[in-house]
């Protein structure tokens, strides 16, 4: 036995079973990762407009050589977009940042719209402080993102986050069957009922956050003791032994990684012996390390609307809180450091700032200009 390399979609396309992840690659490292995934063989790269780095991945592509017809590229339609009038547009912009003129595969990011805006991706209700969410049926959307498809502009469409309930809800009006639903999926989420469900509907699933990252600090699959004792006793990296269970599994996979050597290892799959993978296997506990509490929506059907509600107020809350406290505490340290300005710094007593602005190899009117920048720049985002 050995582990597919790709998978056919509903569509009749294929998708390779190992792409590149892209979300929190800085713009700066992403385009160099983009371009030694695809010189190391990776022919899927996993975008979306939200991640900010389009433009940067579009360049990593031109960068490698690689054709654009060898690569299968999935971008996702943020939620401020999920108005029909506004999905081509959000198709469009990326497109023109990722340089080309179609995509294998455009995914519906999450089952939540937020109100439209070409310039925030978190458009915030001003009453509430919370995200603005508004109701735009799904089915209205789904039939925009068939349209792109009639189009010749994608071709193949899908969802992502979307729970089974969602899909079969999304199906009584589809013309055009999701092939793929992208979830989280890790041995801690193995969502083991929505992969065997979507697999009797022909649906491919792809796991994000394969290696667990996650914001919140929490462990990390990649770092589980029996994931690493795994690992040894088979000779493999723990990614390595992560990326393999996925595909063993049946779903396509997208690690991320800025690191060349890790990305080229990544891509070296293998297939586990059964007592590892039941090892693996056991190791589900239902933590979802992805949910995006400031939604306020119960995107996953899990703990009510009323609960997701409260959460995003408390969270509304805590971030007014650390807003103004980060004021409270810059505004002064920025008054004083403006004010230095017009001191003879040389004179002064205490040489402590004069060796800052030594350290920082600025003189004179430097100093001045970087202060009088801080502080106006602190003025226009406060
Ligand atoms: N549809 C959605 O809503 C959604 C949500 C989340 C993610 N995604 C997609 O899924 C992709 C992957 O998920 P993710 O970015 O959350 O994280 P992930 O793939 O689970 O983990 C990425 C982290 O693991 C590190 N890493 C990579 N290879 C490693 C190795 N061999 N050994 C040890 N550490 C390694 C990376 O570090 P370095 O980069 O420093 O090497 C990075 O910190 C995303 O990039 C995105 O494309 C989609």
């Amino acid at each position: 036995m050995a582990l597919p390399t790709s998978y056919s979609l509903k569509s009749g396309h294929r998708i390779p079973a190992i792409g590149l992840g892209t979300w929190q690659s800085k713009p700066n490292e992403v385009r160099d990762a983009v371009c030694a995934a695809l010189q190391a063989g990776y022919r899927h790269i996993d975008a979306a407009a939200v991640y900010g780095n389009e433009k940067e991945v579009g360049e990593g592509i031109k960068l490698s050589g690689v054709p654009r017809e060898e690569i299968f590229l999935t971008s996702k339609l943020w939620n401020t977009h999920h108005e029909p009038e506004h999905v081509e547009e959000g198709l469009e912009q990326t497109l023109r940042d990722l340089q080309v003129d179609y995509l294998d595969l455009y995914l519906i990011h999450w089952p939540v719209s937020f109100r439209y805006s070409a310039t925030t991706t978190q458009p915030v209700n001003p009453e509430t402080g919370l995200v603005d969410v508004i109701d735009v049926p799904t089915k209205d959307t789904w039939a925009a993102m068939e349209k792109l498809v009639e189009k010749g502009k994608v071709r193949s469409i899908g969802v992502s986050n979307f729970t089974r309930k969602r899909i079969e809800e999304l199906l009584t009006t589809a013309r055009i069957p999701p092939a793929v639903n992208q979830i989280e999926a890790h041995p801690y989420l193995q969502q083991r009922d929505l992969l065997e469900w979507s697999k009797q509907q022909g649906i491919v699933i792809t796991a994000y956050s394969p290696l667990g990252n996650n914001i919140y600090n929490l462990p990390r699959a990649v770092d589980d003791p029996t994931v690493i004792q795994i690992a040894k006793e088979l000779g493999k990296t723990p990614a390595q032994v992560l990326i393999s269970w996925a595909i063993q599994r049946g779903t396509s996979v997208v690690p991320k990684s800025v690191t060349p050597e890790r990305i080229r290892s990544n891509l070296e799959v293998f297939v586990l012996p059964e007592h590892a993978f039941e090892r693996i296997q056991a190791l589900d506990r239902h933590q979802r390390v992805n949910f995006p509490v400031r939604m306020g929506v119960d995107v996953f059907g899990e703990v009510g609307e009323e609960t997701a509600r409260q959460r995003a107020v408390e969270w509304a809350r805590q971030q007014k809180m650390l807003a103004i406290l980060a004021v409270n505490v810059t505004q002064p340290i920025l008054w004083l450091m403006y004010f230095l300005n017009f001191l003879d710094r040389n004179a002064m007593v205490n040489g402590k700032l004069n060796n800052l602005s030594k350290d920082l190899h600025l003189h004179g009117t430097q100093y001045s200009t970087c202060v009088s920048i801080l502080f106006v720049g602190w003025a226009y985002l406060s």
